[in-house]
């Protein structure tokens, strides 16, 4: 019998873990594989929440954050730490998902060693490297190195063909977010607790609209997150809307919020929510206001509008469908596409159709049989 394959999993923020984790698990249950996981602790509480839902206890954790890290700083512990990590583990494949520093570190460290990188979520593009910054490049990087890419659509597959990838090394695999959120809805079902604890808002703002809120992008810091405040000032300004916004932990999402936010009584700004809690926020809300990338892919998985607070998208898929739009971050912009879908209900019925552009819940076990070729 052939040794395991070793596989280094090697991720640090939130949304890496969340997509990775039904990775993990799957590759730990697999006896063609030796799976390792390394957290680069480029987050710290927002990675520390997915990692106990998951229960997944890493190898290693370079613990590297810093308050109000500069990308540079963050670049350079990261290659330096992954490095180390992969000189000790020796894996036959380095795993990274997405688009963050880690996964760009990641995947050049393992570059470094001539180490095979595989790429979960390839091929997003946005085609504007300002928009996402710096996430638009760091998934070019990890594209140039990887020798798979796991894409999540055909659409994301086309984009890497169309950079003359190899056709080979692509295969559409579906997003790992699917198979997440199917994972903590069967938890949510059997043990409704784990995601009762926004009880208390749900009693305060019942018979009214709830809009969920979740903003970060480094693009929309300044200007951008103060145009975002203004508009969620103006919509909670109606009676018949209240607004929930689980803050990000970045202080410059803070103290624009803090400023412009606190104290208004149908804005209940509370902490980043753990994996459960915020599958519940999805639920209960009528319409989602974001410029996060997963808020835009699990969405339209649960039949929930989503305008999205970003110049462009490189998930265009929700757009074509039609749950998704593009509004920027023009605060009037925002008010008036939020107010048609709280108004016109034909308008609101056309976007709230559950789809699955992201996939279908099973790209974990497709990404294992591709690693274990
Ligand atoms: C990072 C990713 C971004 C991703 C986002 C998901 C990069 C360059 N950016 O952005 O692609 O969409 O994560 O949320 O990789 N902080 C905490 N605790 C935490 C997390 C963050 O205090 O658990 C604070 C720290 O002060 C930290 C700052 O937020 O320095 C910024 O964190 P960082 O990971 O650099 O950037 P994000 O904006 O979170
Ligand atoms: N999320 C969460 N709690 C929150 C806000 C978001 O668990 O309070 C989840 C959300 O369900 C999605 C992921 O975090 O799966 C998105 O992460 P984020 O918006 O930070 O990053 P992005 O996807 O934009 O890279």
């Amino acid at each position: 019998m052939t040794s395991p394959l070793r596989i280094l999993t090697v991720f640090g923020t939130r949304p890496e873990a969340i997509k990775l984790f039904p990775l993990v698990h799957a590759l730990e249950a697999d006896p063609r594989f030796d799976a390792r996981v390394c957290v680069s602790g480029q987050h710290r509480g927002m990675l520390d929440q997915v990692l106990a839902i998951s229960g997944i206890t890493p190898h290693h954790d370079l613990a590297v954050m810093q308050p109000d890290q500069t990308l540079d700083e963050l670049t350079a512990r990261l290659v330096t730490g992954l490095g180390r990590v992969m000189d000790a583990e020796k894996p036959d494949w380095v795993v990274v998902q997405g688009d963050t520093a880690t996964a760009m570190a990641g995947a050049l460290a393992a570059y470094y060693r001539k180490i095979r990188v595989a790429h979960v979520e390839a091929g997003l593009r946005s085609h504007n490297i300002y928009h996402p910054w710096p996430e638009e490049v760091n998934r070019k990087i990890i594209g140039a190195i990887a020798a798979l890419h796991c894409a999540p659509t055909t659409v994301s597959r086309d984009a890497l063909l169309a950079e003359n990838v190899p056709p080979e090394t692509v295969h559409v695999t579906g997003n790992t977010v699917i198979d997440a959120l199917h994972w903590i809805t069967a938890k949510i079902a059997a043990d409704p607790s784990l995601a009762g604890g926004l009880a208390e808002l749900e009693a305060r703002f019942a018979g009214k609209r709830i809009i969920g809120v979740t903003t970060h992008r480094r693009e929309n810091f300044g200007g951008g997150m103060e145009a975002i405040a203004e508009a969620v000032r103006r919509l909670a300004a109606r009676d018949d809307v209240a607004v929930i916004f689980p803050v990000h932990l970045n202080p410059n999402v803070r103290a624009v919020m803090d400023g412009a936010l606190g104290g208004i009584a149908n804005v209940a700004m509370i902490e980043p929510l753990d994996y459960p809690h915020f599958a519940r926020l999805l639920s209960l809300a009528d319409l989602m206001l974001t410029d996060s990338g997963g808020v835009q892919e699990e969405a339209p998985a649960l039949g929930k509008p989503v305008l999205v607070m970003r110049e462009t998208t490189e998930r265009p898929e929700g757009v074509d469908a039609g749950t998704a739009k593009l509004v920027g971050t023009d605060a009037d912009v925002i008010v008036a596409e939020a107010e048609r879908l709280l108004d016109d209900r034909a308008a609101y019925d056309a976007m709230a159709r559950a789809h699955n552009p992201f996939g279908d819940g099973k790209s974990a076990g497709r990404i294992c049989d591709l690693l274990a070729g």
